[in-house]
């Protein structure tokens, strides 16, 4: 192969590339299924051009309102001019940006601030590039404390904490671990229930429980807020136990849910922090794992230890220098203030549409601006299908919040999408820096997707993804349900 030879695309020539073009790359060399599966919903269709803000603008002139923000990480909307700012700012100086063998004032200067607004008593931070990084940290981390005393993790069901092998031994649903051994049979329970928790500790008489690890809210499980008072009991029996309370504020974090952190609000302090998403402002990629000092110097104290967990990329000056950014936004721009009164309007709102549409609507979940609206199971009669009434059914069943999602896409210049292991919740977690204003359509556009009637909404929609995809393409996808 002559490498010379070789006509490779130049970045210059991508903004100018044809959607044909990007979907048969996107096919060939990345994950076909997925583009099926945006295909199936219209997805494939809208070539985004610009973001800002809560929104997206399209190649033919739409404009989006986002109502994913990337599950949690785009609390400063698209490219805030503080962050594009920040990264002008930090490209012009020409500062080196990885290099490990120096001490990184940027770095330094992060967990410096990180140790100021996490939980009291957490100030030593490990620095990773994703949120499953985070976790795996935290897990790593309290392996290394007990030093082999203790070996295994309580988890939740439905929980979601990354989908790497270590955080899938503590992530709750099958569908992600299928095929992943396991390093052990970890006690699993329901989410919420103080009992089973309880039940979980007490039977574990070896003493072989590292840590309890808890998203405050679950997300990815349905927006699921906890009883009150469940996030305290839950770190009163790890205390007691003597385990540690790992807490994934991952898509709760940087005042998503109304406070900077959602355990603020319910009075706990966890053993370890995890967080990523929203830290680095919508531009920069980064995570990060906030313990004690001591736990930290337990783990990796020694110099021969320093570096047993290290990440190439992890803190690098770059990232740490927009999340310094990004975190001063946060505050000066009262990210969680704004987050707990939008929120609490906006859910009020879609409680209202909610009544209007009870036998559709179950209930309108969480709280501050990490809001889901979940729906009742829907069965459909009567409705002509190539794929007959059960397999229509089966994925209505399944996706009924990706095909709502599909509706406002197309019909109402909304993104929103369905919760991973929910089939029942559609999302809406608008950025950080919406106003009212710009949040005020959503109630009227799920009014009024829902007003045209869930028959004839399955119906056009599946009608669409037919035309899109073929009948054949949707009778495989059912056979391997
Ligand atoms: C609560 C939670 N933890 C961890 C993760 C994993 O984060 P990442 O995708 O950055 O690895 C996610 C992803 O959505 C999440 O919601």
């Amino acid at each position: 192969m002559n490498l010379a030879t070789l006509d490779l695309v130049r970045l210059q020539d991508v903004p100018d590339l044809d959607q044909e073009t990007v979907l048969r790359w996107h096919r060939a060399h990345l994950n076909p299924a997925l583009i099926t599966l945006m295909q199936l919903g219209g997805y494939d269709e809208v070539r985004i051009e610009r973001a800002q803000g809560p929104y997206l603008y399209t190649r033919d002139g739409r404009r989006l309102l986002d109502l994913v923000s990337s599950y949690g990480a785009l609390n400063h909307g698209h490219n805030h001019p503080r962050m594009v700012e920040a990264a002008r700012w930090f490209d012009e100086r020409e500062t080196a940006d990885l290099l490990k063998e120096f001490p990184s004032p940027y770095t330094a200067a992060l967990a410096e601030n990180l140790s100021h607004v996490a939980p009291p008593g957490l100030d030593a931070v490990f620095f990773c590039n994703s949120g499953t990084e985070a976790v795996e940290g935290a897990l790593k981390l309290a392996l290394r404390v007990f030093a082999g005393a203790r070996d295994r993790f309580v988890y939740a069901e439905e929980s979601l904490h990354g989908k790497t092998l270590g955080t899938l031994q503590v992530t709750g649903r099958e569908k992600y671990r299928r095929h992943v051994p396991r390093f052990a049979d970890w006690p699993m329970v329901p989410f919420g229930d103080t009992q089973a928790l309880a039940a979980a500790f007490a039977a574990d008489r070896e003493r072989r429980i590292a840590g309890l690890v808890l998203e405050p809210i679950q997300g990815e499980g349905g927006v699921v807020v906890p009883p009150a008072g469940y996030l305290c009991a839950a770190a009163e029996l790890a205390r007691r136990h003597g385990a540690l309370l790992i807490l994934d504020e991952v898509q709760t974090g940087f005042g998503r849910t109304g406070t900077l952190f959602r355990c603020a609000a319910e009075d706990v302090v966890p053993d370890v922090l995890c967080v990523a998403k929203s830290l680095g402002g919508g531009l920069a990629t980064i995570g990060a794992t906030i313990t004690r000092a001591s736990l930290q110097r337990q783990a990796y104290g020694r110099i021969n230890e320093c570096l047993v967990h290290t990440s190439t990329f992890g803190g690098r000056a770059r990232s740490a220098a927009l999340a310094l950014e990004a975190l001063a936004v946060t505050l000066d721009e009262d990210f969680a203030g704004r987050a707990a009164e939008l929120g609490a309007w906006l859910k009020g709102e879609l409680e209202a549409v909610r009544a209007k549409h009870p036998d559709v609507v179950r209930a309108v979940r969480g709280c501050g601006l990490m809001l889901g609206l979940e729906f009742h199971p829907v069965k459909l009669s009567g409705l002509a299908s190539p794929l007959g009434a059960a397999g229509l059914n089966r994925i209505v069943d399944s996706y009924f919040p990706g095909i709502f999602g599909a509706e406002l896409l197309a019909r109402h210049d909304m993104v929103a999408s369905f919760m991973l292991n929910n089939p029942r919740v559609l999302r809406i977690y608008p950025a950080l820096v919406a106003t009212r204003a710009d949040l005020a359509p959503v109630p009227g556009a799920i009014d009024a997707v829902l007003a045209r009637g869930v028959s004839r909404l399955v119906a056009e929609r599946f009608a669409g993804a037919v035309r899109r995809v073929g009948v054949k393409t949707i009778r495989e996808w059912l056979k391997d349900w």
